[in-house]
C-alpha cells in the first residue's frame, strides 16, 4: 500500500499576500471539439467527464466540458462561433492548452498586482454570481498563446466545494447528480448521456490513480529562456528551482535549455525550455513549427503515488507511450542504485522487472529518486503531451533520463520527417 503524497500547503504564505495561490484551479484546453475529447480523455486516461456548460445551460459562444480525476480539473473549451478565441486558435495551433489557472483569495487584487509587476493583460477581473455565490476571474499573459488566469471563488463555488462535486461556476450543470439523474434527453448532455454515466462508472471502478498537476513545461523561441524566466520572477514573483544546459540535455544531433521557475510554496513548477543548436532539429523546435512558430505548453506531468499501477491502467486503456530501447535497462540500476546509496537514500523499492516490463523509466538524485514515463502526443500535431510521474524524495526531472529519452524523441521526429 503506497502511502498518499500530499499536494503543496497552500498556507506557507499568509492571505495578505495577493500573489499567494492556493492551489492550480483548473487547466484549459481550447480544443475542435469538447464534446469528442472529453471522452478521450476519460477513455485514455480515467477522468471523470463531471460538468458540462453549453447552449443547455445557457454558454451561447461556447462549450466547456469539466474533467476532474483526484485534484486535476480540465476545462475543455470548443468556440460555438467562427469568431471565438477558441475556434481561432484551435485554427492556429491545434488543440492545446490555453489556460493555466491559479486558485487565489482575490483575483481582482492578484491581477492587479501581476498587472503593476509587469505583466500584460489577457483580460480584466469578470465576476460571475448567481444564488450559490461568486466566481471572478482575471487573465494574464505568459508565454506566447499561454495565459494565467487569477481564480477567487466564494459560496458553494469555493474550490473545497468544487473538489468534493459542487458546481464549477455559474453556468456549469453536472452530468451526473443533476436532477434528472442523466435520464435519457434530459440534461446537458442530451443523447450522450448515458455514455457519459456508463465511461465515468468504469472509471470510478478502475481508477488510473492521477492525483495533481505535479508540473508544465512551457517551450519558448530561441534566445528568450531568460526573458521568461525573468516574467516569472518579476511578475509571479517565482523562484529558480533547477536549471539545465545544453551540455545536460544533449544528444549528437539535438539539445535544448531548461530553467525550472517554481512558486513560492512550490505548488507548481513550470521549467521553461528554448532549443539550442545542434546538428538536427531540436524536439522544442519541432513543437514551434507545428504551433505556428508560437511558445505554449509542452507538457504536463500529472503525479501519481504508484507510477506501476498508473502506467499499467493507462496502458491497458491504450495509451500511447514513448518507447525506449532495452539497452535502456542495462544500465539503468547500477546508475540509479548507486547513486542512492551514495546519497544515503533507501533503493528503489518497486519490482524491477515490472519497470521494465511496463516501459517505465527511473532516475535518482541526492534527495531520492523518481518514476516517470511520457506519452507521445495526444492529438495529430507533435506538440502537447502529457507525463506521469512519482516522486520517492526526488524533486528534480529525470536528468539522467535526458539523453536516452532524447534519442527515443529524436526517432519519433524523423518518423514524422521533422529532424
Ligand atoms: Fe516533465
Amino acid at each position: 500500500m503506497t502511502t498518499l503524497t500530499p499536494a503543496p500547503s497552500a498556507h506557507t504564505r499568509p492571505s495578505s499576500d495577493p500573489l499567494h495561490l492556493i492551489d492550480v484551479d483548473h487547466v484549459q484546453f481550447y480544443v475542435g471539439n469538447a464534446r469528442q475529447a472529453a471522452f478521450f480523455y476519460a477513455h485514455c486516461f480515467g477522468f471523470q467527464i463531471e460538468q458540462v456548460s453549453d447552449l443547455t445551460s445557457g454558454s451561447r459562444e461556447a462549450a466547456h466540458y469539466l474533467l476532474t480525476q483526484g485534484n486535476i480539473r480540465f476545462v475543455l473549451t470548443s468556440g460555438l462561433t467562427p469568431v471565438h478565441p477558441s475556434a481561432m486558435e484551435v485554427a492556429m495551433y491545434g488543440d492545446g492548452v490555453k489556460d493555466i489557472a491559479f486558485t487565489v483569495f482575490d483575483a481582482e487584487k492578484a491581477y492587479e498586482r501581476a498587472v503593476s509587476n509587469g505583466a500584460v493583460s489577457a483580460y480584466e477581473p469578470r465576476t460571475w454570481k448567481d444564488e450559490r455565490g461568486s466566481v471572478t476571474m482575471a487573465g494574464i499573459k505568459t508565454f506566447g498563446r499561454a495565459v494565467h488566469t487569477f481564480v477567487s471563488r466564494t459560496g458553494e463555488y469555493d474550490l473545497t466545494k468544487v473538489k468534493q462535486g459542487g458546481l464549477f461556476m455559474p453556468r456549469f450543470q453536472r452530468v451526473e447528480g443533476s436532477p434528472c439523474g442523466g435520464a435519457a434527453g434530459c440534461g446537458p448532455q442530451g443523447g450522450t448521456g448515458s455514455a457519459v454515466l456508463s465511461i465515468n462508472e468504469h472509471n470510478r471502478k478502475h481508477p488510473c490513480g492521477l492525483k495533481y498537476v505535479d508540473h508544465l513545461v512551457g517551450n519558448v523561441e530561441l534566445g528568450k529562456m531568460n526573458y521568461w524566466v525573468k516574467f516569472y520572477e518579476d511578475v509571479l514573483e517565482f523562484k529558480m528551482f533547477k536549471h539545465f544546459d545544453d551540455k545536460d540535455i544533449s544528444t549528437d544531433f539535438s539539445a535544448l535549455m531548461s530553467k525550472v521557475m517554481s512558486s513560492g510554496n512550490n505548488l507548481i513548477k513550470i521549467p521553461i525550455n528554448e532549443p539550442a543548436p545542434g546538428k538536427r532539429k531540436s524536439q522544442v523546435q519541432e513543437y514551434l513549427d507545428w504551433h505556428s512558430n508560437t511558445p505554449g505548453v509542452q507538457h504536463l506531468a500529472l503525479r501519481t503515488d504508484d507510477e506501476l499501477q498508473s502506467i499499467a491502467a493507462l496502458r491497458a486503456r491504450g495509451v500511447d507511450f514513448l518507447t525506449l530501447p532495452d539497452t535502456y535497462y542495462e544500465h539503468v540500476w547500477e546508475r540509479v542504485n548507486g547513486t542512492l546509496k551514495a546519497h544515503g537514500r533507501p533503493e528503489v523499492k518497486e519490482d524491477h522487472k515490472k519497470i521494465h516490463d511496463l516501459g517505465i523509466l527511473v532516475d535518482a538524485d541526492d534527495e531520492g529518486y523518481l518514476l516517470q514515463l511520457f506519452t507521445r502526443p495526444l492529438q495529430d500535431r507533435p506538440t502537447l503531451f502529457f507525463e506521469i510521474i512519482c516522486r520517492r524524495g526526488s524533486q528534480s526531472f529525470g536528468k539522467g533520463n535526458f539523453k536516452a529519452l532524447f534519442e527515443a524523441l529524436e526517432l519519433e521526429q524523423a518518423r514524422r520527417g521533422n529532424l
